[in-house]
């Protein structure tokens, strides 16, 4: 055991290179795909300000929390939890958090992996031409056309969980670091090019309304649930991703600088895709509250009408299948971390059959957008229901456990020496980590519980 938890446990080759593989997993889907959709079905601006208000409040100070622990236990979630459980003479029933996360990336992949279909499908359209000259109607077709094709859908989702499961059984370290060195920068320029489109459009100002002026009376419990549950999602936080990657982490490396850098990036592009995006929205009189097919719905507008565009389409839809891969790929590492160290697989092994079952729940969320779609359980598709329970239910209660852990079971001469912070910075973290974090949480949750009862 000792052996095998070596040879898993290379480092990163340096503080640069974990800062590319985090913000790889924080920049996913979950910035450009799903803020902007859940944030036109919440009625903009007041979400997005209590997303933001979630983001530095509890978001920062977990994600430091989650790092730490990570680099202190060195191994998968669920054995760093236990090790970490013993260290500081707690109940070994703290390694079912690692349980917990462990089943919540996997539940994650099973439709992150849909979705990533989706971008990858509009990487060929986009190729053969299929946003030129197309006006709104076309553009919505050419998505019920792809919702309504289960066989469309499969053949991507397979292709996706394929690559995926490949560079996984690679080793983090093996072109990761590449991938995002590469791909970040060109996003992000990308980004820009679409909000330049956006300002052109003649709805800008109303689309930055939308974002930016908060309207109180528009969100209810379940609206600050969402936009809390989403602060760990866009972070990767509350499931042992981050930790996993923490535990690769070299001692000497300040996580704190890290995590400010991580989760500003994370949000920029959170908001950058949402200014893109919105003035589409009005300037084509499409509905902010589409759901799940905003993106695909709007985006291809602005390519089929600027300058160039059959190059950014193509080029668009290239990255966000990069940024929703190095995303995927830390959803699944802590069950493959796990299998490797404890089912005495070695790493391909462990990918075979973590990625099969993936790919199974996969399927079954394919159907859930077609020919399944009447089939719900409390009003909810299969897809929206893995959604709610992981980013709205499995992620705050990870994050609460990680807070409540790291702030009052974890000794402080311990996680004071890992953080090696300032004595002012270590307090303001331990503040927002005991009294901050988890009754922010545990409150949100009693209010959502009092609005179904
Ligand atoms: N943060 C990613 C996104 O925004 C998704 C993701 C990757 C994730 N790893 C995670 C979410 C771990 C929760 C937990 O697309």
């Amino acid at each position: 055991m000792t052996d095998k938890t070596q040879t898993i446990h290379s480092e990163w080759s340096s503080r640069f290179a974990f800062i590319l593989a985090a913000t790889g997993s924080a920049v996913g889907l979950g910035n450009i795909w799903k803020f902007p959709y859940i944030t036109g079905e919440n009625g903009g601006g007041a979400f997005v300000l209590v997303y933001l208000l979630c983001v530095a409040g509890l978001g920062i100070p977990i994600m430091i929390a989650e790092i730490m622990m990570g680099r202190r236990g060195r191994q998968s979630p669920i054995n760093t939890m236990q090790t970490l459980a013993q260290q500081a003479d707690a109940d070994s029933r703290w390694h079912y958090l690692g349980w917990m996360g462990m089943i919540a990336g996997f539940l994650i992949l099973g439709y992150y992996s849909v979705i990533a279909g989706w971008s990858m499908a509009y990487i060929f359209k986009a190729f053969f031409g299929g946003f030129f000259s197309s006006d709104a109607t076309e553009i919505k077709a050419l998505f019920d056309d792809l919702m309504n094709s289960p066989i469309q859908q499969i053949f991507w989702h397979s292709v996706f969980m394929v690559i995926t499961m490949q560079v996984v059984s690679r080793g983090v370290r093996g072109g990761l670091e590449k991938a995002v060195n590469f791909f970040m920068p060109a996003l992000f320029f990308l980004l820009l090019i679409l909000v330049g489109y956006a300002m052109s459009s003649g709805s800008y100002q109303q689309g930055l309304d939308f974002l930016f002026t908060p309207d109180f009376s528009k969100i209810n419990a379940n609206a600050v649930l969402t936009a809390m549950g989403h602060a760990f999602f866009t972070l990767s936080l509350g499931m042992g991703a981050i930790m996993v990657y923490g535990s690769y982490l070299p001692g000497h490396v300040s996580i704190a600088k890290t995590t400010f850098f991580i989760a500003g990036a994370d949000t920029i592009v959170a908001l950058l895709a949402g200014i893109a995006i919105f003035p589409l929205v009005f300037a084509n009189n499409l509905q902010v509250d589409s759901g799940p097919g905003l993106i695909f719905q709007t985006l291809p507008l602005a390519f089929g009408h600027m300058g160039g565009g059959w190059l950014f389409g193509v080029l668009f839809f290239l990255l966000l299948f990069v940024a929703a891969l190095t995303s995927s790929i830390s959803l699944i590492e802590p069950t493959v971390a796990w299998l490797v160290e404890n089912k005495d697989m070695d790493r391909p092994q462990a990918c075979i059959w973590s990625g099969v079952a993936c790919w199974l729940l996969g399927v079954a969320v394919v159907f859930s957008f077609n020919i399944w779609s009447g089939h719900t359980f409390f009003g909810k598709n299969l897809f929206e229901l893995l959604d709610y329970l992981t980013a709205n239910l499995m992620l705050p209660l990870g994050g609460l456990a990680i807070a409540v852990f790291s702030g009052w079971i974890m000794k402080t001469s311990d996680s004071a020496q890992e953080l090696a912070l300032p004595e002012q910075g270590y307090q303001i973290w331990q503040f927002l980590i005991k009294f901050v974090a988890p009754p922010a949480v545990f409150l949100v949750f009693l209010h959502v519980i009092g609005v179904f009862l």
